[in-house]
């Protein structure tokens, strides 16, 4: 709720940053080519962005190449390093309403979602990474014979980090944390939905000052800027965040240059409720968790397992909760849900609605698009679905929730676990024996008990089976941009 110090609208904010950032310089693409990107809540045009491809990828990939061999970076103590993030998190942070105004803007979610979660878990995420610059080290082991054995971790080189638009500043920080404590230099494609809080960081990531090379943004779109970055046998690694599909093409585009591959992508997440739940907590976590961000979560948990004996009364429930949520202008603060960021997320939405329909679900609210102008998409509710239905097998990526309904627990992991996906799930329950079993069965990288979403930087976050490769947040993800090198010397 508003309070007095805490405005009911926000200002839109002025768009700063369009070009791309090869070298420290700020440049347009070498084709001179721009793309527009579009608010999603009016579908006007915000700004017309550079818009790079093969050639500013490579531009990209040499300052990369010479930051990370020469130069303040390749020599710097770790400990400055972690200084430097702290600026960059510390420069985020005195920028929070210019920046959560942007993030905003570009990607239709409300204003007040990117102050509570995308800003302060970006500068969590950065001051985290910041600390652990110096404390990345290798072992020393006791081998056989008169020797002296060592192990040390080296930053991997240059990273090239591909991005979606659901999160985008987050995402950046998620990507850019690790790879800087390490020592490695970057070089970022924004998704070409939401570019501008991206180039914006990379503004106050010089501010800060990094030096020249270390971070370089470059939008553009996936199959070209993407597929250059992917293919160049300069960049040692990618580390994506999206749809599987999309790691699959980059999977065998990296074939060729066996690049180092880490994967974020999509899930079908299981949310269980069992009739012993707290039922105002699991009501209120399974609103959370499938509305979050318009839908548009990775883990979101989009297939709901009710317990039979407490089916109606969720339903009944839930439906008066998704058919109370705000749907509006993203910039006033009372809004709980914006639109879809973009057409094409939009039409596939309400494409799989219809295929909810066809196939037999019972659409107890929403169902529809909401207004006339604006992707949004009515908080929608399924009952009856069935597991092979196309809205319980697929990411819907929109707000869209599924009810199944179950009678016991192994049926219900066995159900849970019925899928391609493995990023997340979750348990409501009393029962602590229950809550574990369901912890151990479930094949999800995450699994939440009596919560949803709970995201902190220090811990690691990623997919079981096609939802990924790697995990992201933690020590865990250092371990995707350090190389280890065993040095033996003679004693002797
Ligand atoms: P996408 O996977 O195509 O896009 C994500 C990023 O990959 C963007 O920066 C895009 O430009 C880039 N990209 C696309 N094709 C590429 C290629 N051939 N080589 C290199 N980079 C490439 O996802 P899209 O099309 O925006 O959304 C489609 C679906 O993917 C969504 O409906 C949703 O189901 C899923 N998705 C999952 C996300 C997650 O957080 N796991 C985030 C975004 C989308
Ligand atoms: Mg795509």
């Amino acid at each position: 709720m508003a309070t007095a110090l805490e405005p009911t609208t926000f200002a839109v904010p002025e768009v700063r940053q369009t070009q791309m950032l090869i070298g420290g310089k700020w440049q347009d693409a070498a084709s001179g080519k721009t793309f527009a990107t579009v608010n999603p809540a009016t579908e006007e045009i915000i700004a017309e962005v550079a818009e790079g491809d093969a050639a500013d990828i490579d531009l990209a990939a040499q300052a990369a190449r010479a930051a990370f061999e020469s130069g303040p970076w390749a020599t710097m103590d770790a400990r400055d390093r972690g200084k430097l993030m702290t600026k960059l998190a510390n420069l985020i942070e005195d920028n929070f309403d210019e920046l959560a105004a942007l993030e905003s803007l570009d990607n239709g979610k409300p204003i007040s979602d990117a102050r509570a979660a995308d800003l302060p878990l970006a500068i969590d995420c950065l001051h985290y990474y910041a600390g652990w610059a110096d404390k990345i080290h290798g072992d020393t082991i006791p081998i056989r014979g008169d020797y002296f054995c060592y192990t040390r971790r080296e930053p991997l080189g240059v990273c090239g980090q591909i991005i979606p638009w659901n999160f985008p500043m987050l995402m950046a920080a998620w990507k850019w944390g690790p790879a800087l404590a390490a020592g490695c230099t970057i070089v970022m494609k924004p998704a070409e939905q939401t570019p501008l809080t991206c180039l914006r960081m990379g503004e106050l990531a010089m501010e800060a000052g990094f030096p020249p090379g270390v971070i370089n943004v470059v939008p553009g779109y996936g199959p070209t800027a993407g597929a250059a970055m992917v293919k160049h046998p300069g960049v040692d690694k990618i580390a994506f965040t999206g749809e599987h599909r999309t790691a699959q093409i980059i999977m065998a585009d990296a074939a060729q240059t066996l690049k180092r591959l880490t994967f974020e992508l999509g899930g079908k997440s299981p949310n269980i409720v069992f009739a012993d739940a707290d039922l105002d907590a699991a009501i209120a976590g399974a609103e959370f968790g499938l509305f979050f961000n318009q839908g548009q979560c990775c883990c979101a948990g989009s297939r709901l397992f009710v317990e039979e004996s407490v089916h109606e009364e969720f339903v009944e429930r839930i439906v008066e909760r998704a058919s109370s949520r705000v749907l509006g202008n993203p910039f006033d603060a009372k809004t709980t849900q914006g639109p879809q960021v973009d057409q094409d997320q939009f039409e596939k939405i309400l494409g799989y609605i219809e295929k909810g329909k066809e196939q037999g679900a019972a659409c107890v609210t929403g169902g529809n698009r909401f207004g006339d102008k604006g992707y949004f998409v009515e908080p929608t509710i399924f009952t009856g679905v069935t597991d092979d239905m196309a809205i319980a097998t697929d990411e819907i990526f929109g707000p869209v929730m599924n009810i199944l309904s179950f009678k016991d627990f192994d049926e219900v992991v066995e159900r849970a676990n019925n899928t391609q996906f493995g990023l997340a799930a979750a348990v409501w329950t009393r029962d602590v024996q229950k809550a574990h079993r369901i912890a151990n069965s479930v094949r999800a990288g995450t699994v939440w008990v009596n919560c949803y979403d709970v995201f902190d930087a220090a811990a690691p976050f990623g997919g079981f089976k096609m939802s990924g490769m790697g995990r992201e947040l933690g020590e865990a993800a250092l371990a995707n941009y350090t190389e280890s090198k065993t040095v033996t010397m003679s004693l002797g």
